[in-house]
């Protein structure tokens, strides 16, 4: 039994708590949040205890992995303090919003062989990586596009906004990292980016974009097209196409059911699509807690690691360069 303490018991947290005790293979200990309530109502949820500080949680010797689910700016701390303690790390996306705080935990953090795996959930939804898969075995022959459309159900609010660091660095991360899974060892070498206020006030207010376009280039020549807004009316529109010199494999939006329903009105309509990603990728969820438990039972090598991380954080303030400087920006990983 993988026993887990819980930094965090907002959004997110609470649904990795849910996730952790469904898991036959995890309990979940303690949770700490600096919003007491918030901590005491997720552990009492999950048969769980709440702690009064991170360390306590941390540091107690029953635990043996920490899942930081906590707001982004704690991240890099809390990744320091599980590393010391030589813990087992789960810790959602992204690391840091500064690229400098990531570089100053990298290096604090280095030469320690405590497992980290990044939260790019993406990575484990079943379709997303059957993708991954037949691009590494070859079934569409040679890679040469992926298009990947990422679209919220709607806007969040201005407090959201004004604490989550931009469009770039917290939303099109994940398509970034998904673009770096496909290629596998193909490196992302330039990025241009465009982003518009086209719809929302608050995202004006905030300074922030509601609609952004992407094209980025592999270091062999793969085209990477990726397009995000904010608002679907639709629901949380995730799809990604993969095309080669065998054909194309696509990654479509999925509904609770795949009933169909033909009228005087309309042909083929089906219920709406999930609304937004705690549905939409619930699999993946669960399947990423499976893969960080499978890799400390096993004492495997993480398969998301910390430079994941970084490295799609970099393709993000890429974007923002080609986008302040209106140019196409080549990558730099140093
Ligand atoms: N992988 C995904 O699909 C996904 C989805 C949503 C959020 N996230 C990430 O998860 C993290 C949390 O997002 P959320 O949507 O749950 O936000 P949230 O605001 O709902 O929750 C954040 C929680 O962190 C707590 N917190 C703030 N400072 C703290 C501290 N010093 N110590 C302990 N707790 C502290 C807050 O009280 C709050 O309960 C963010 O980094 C976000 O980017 C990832």
């Amino acid at each position: 039994m993988i026993n887990f303490a819980l930094l965090g018991a907002g959004r997110i947290g609470k649904m990795h708590a849910k996730i952790i005790n469904e898991n036959p293979y995890a309990n979940l200990k303690f949770v700490y949040d600096v919003n007491t309530e918030s901590a005491s109502k997720v552990a009492e949820e999950n048969n769980a205890k709440i702690t009064q500080t991170p360390l306590e949680a941390i540091n107690n010797e029953e635990v043996d992995a920490i899942l930081i689910a906590s707001a982004t700016p704690t991240h890099t701390e809390f990744l320091i303090m599980g590393t010391e303690a030589n813990k087992s790390i789960l810790c959602e996306k992204p690391i840091d919003l500064d690229i400098n705080k990531v570089n100053e935990c990298r290096k604090k953090i280095s030469g320690k062989s405590n497992i980290i795996q990044i939260g790019f959930n993406r990575r484990f939804d079943n379709s997303h990586a059957k993708l991954q898969q037949a691009r590494l075995n070859g079934e569409i022959g040679d890679l040469e596009m992926i298009i990947i459309s990422s679209r919220d159900p709607a806007p969040p609010g201005l407090d959201y906004l004004n604490a989550a660091g931009g469009f770039f660095r917290d939303t099109t991360i994940h398509d970034f990292d998904l673009s770096r899974f496909i290629l596998g060892d193909d490196p992302i070498e330039e990025v241009t980016a465009f982003g518009d206020n086209l719809f929302d006030e608050n995202v004006k207010k905030a300074k922030d974009f509601d609609t952004a376009m992407f094209i980025l280039k592999s270091k062999t020549g793969v085209l990477i097209h990726i397009n995000n807004s904010r608002r679907a009316v639709y629901g949380y529109d995730q799809r990604v196409e993969i095309f080669g010199s065998k054909g194309m494999m696509i990654s479509g939006n999925q509904t609770p059911t795949s009933v169909e329903k033909f009228s005087s009105i309309q042909t083929s309509s089906r219920e709406p699509i999930y609304n937004f990603f705690i549905e939409r990728y619930q699999q993946a969820y669960t399947d990423q807690l499976n893969e960080f438990i499978k890799t400390i039972k096993n004492n495997e090598k993480s398969k998301v690691t910390f430079d994941d991380g970084r490295n799609a954080l970099i393709l993000a303030n890429a974007a923002y360069d080609s986008f302040n400087s209106k140019s196409v920006v080549k990558v730099d990983y140093s």
